[in-house]
């Protein structure tokens, strides 16, 4: 198959969308990676220079090799257990203590279908008038395009996953297109799991990242969880894909039955002082000699 190509060529380009994506070798198709070099030395490209852009991990090579590998693969109210516990467990939950807004993000979102069925169940539930706001991120902008154009055929709805909740109106026969509604609480950046979301984003109530760390090696896997897991507002909700972790992430405690994959970050009154952050200034009370008595208040934690 990989015959003519010049492996330091090919060892390099897997190596970049490694570095880039997160990627597990395994997990790198090779008919991908061929195709890209192939088209590229096509254009009268020689190895040497090719493998010379492919040194710089931003290069437009790169990015084209990136694009090749990654899968977007998804559709409406995939797993429809998740939303089902976000409506029946999760935003009673969050309204029970007190949420002024909701919102919630969609990490590695693909095509939009996951944020905008997130949005759906948001504006479905929570009071009117209440803050709504759910986030979609990929790392493939072609894909966050599709998803702000807003509009899916046949193959984003599937039996299997009916729609929960109203998301989207019969547009042109066999087309839909987003409601007006949901659309409107729903947004769209690029942004790599590796790196941690800038803080502009702020924190959420609710995050589903499904079949996405499936594809990652474990070292990047673990950083991408850290990077969800900060982005959780204390008492939010994490989803993950039903394979993807065999334990809590750090943190987060596991909630419902194990095959939900489902974490929450404990509320600021429930955590434990294992949980407080590390880098929290704790007053330490100096140790005197003079006896304390026993109920005496603990030092208020700045
Ligand atoms: C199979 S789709 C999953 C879509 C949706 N979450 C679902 O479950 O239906 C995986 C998505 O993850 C994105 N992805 C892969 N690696 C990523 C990374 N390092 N950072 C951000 N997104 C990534 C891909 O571009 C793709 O759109």
């Amino acid at each position: 198959m990989s015959a003519g190509l010049d492996p330091r060529l090919l060892a390099r380009a897997r190596e970049v969308v490694a570095d880039t994506t997160g990627f597990r070798d395994d997990a790198i198709a090779q008919e991908a990676v061929e195709r890209v070099l192939r088209a590229e030395l096509a254009r009268g490209r020689v190895p040497t220079e090719v493998l010379s852009e492919l040194q710089q991990l931003g290069s437009p090579l790169a990015y084209t090799l990136v694009r090749a590998v990654l899968v977007g693969e998804t559709y409406f109210f995939r797993q429809p257990e998740h939303f089902r516990y976000i409506t029946q467990q999760g935003i009673p939950s969050a309204l029970r203590h007190g949420a002024m807004h909701l919102r919630a993000w969609s990490a590695g979102c693909a095509t939009g279908e996951e944020a905008y069925s997130l949005a759906a169940c948001l504006l479905a539930c929570a009071p009117a008038g209440m803050p709504l706001e759910v986030v979609g991120t990929d790392l493939h902008e072609a894909s966050l395009e599709a998803a702000r154009r807003g509009t899916y055929g046949a193959w984003s709805r599937r039996e299997s996953a009916p729609a929960l909740h109203p998301v989207y109106e019969l547009h042109n026969g066999r087309q839909v297109s987003i409601l007006p509604e949901v659309r409107k609480v729903t947004r769209f950046a690029p942004a790599n799991l590796l790196a941690p979301l800038p803080e502009r984003f702020g924190l959420f109530d609710f995050i589903l990242c499904r079949n996405v760390l499936t594809y990652f090696s474990s070292s990047a896997r673990d950083a991408a969880i850290v990077h969800l897991a900060r982005a959780l507002a204390p008492g939010g909700l994490m989803f993950l894909g039903t394979v993807e972790v065999d334990r809590a992430p750090p943190g987060l405690t596991r909630e419902g039955p194990p095959e939900l994959q489902a974490f929450r970050k404990p509320r600021l009154e429930e955590r434990t002082f294992a949980q407080l952050p590390a880098a929290l200034p704790v007053a330490m009370p100096r140790m005197t000699p003079t006896p304390r008595r026993l109920s005496a208040p603990m030092p208020a934690l700045p």
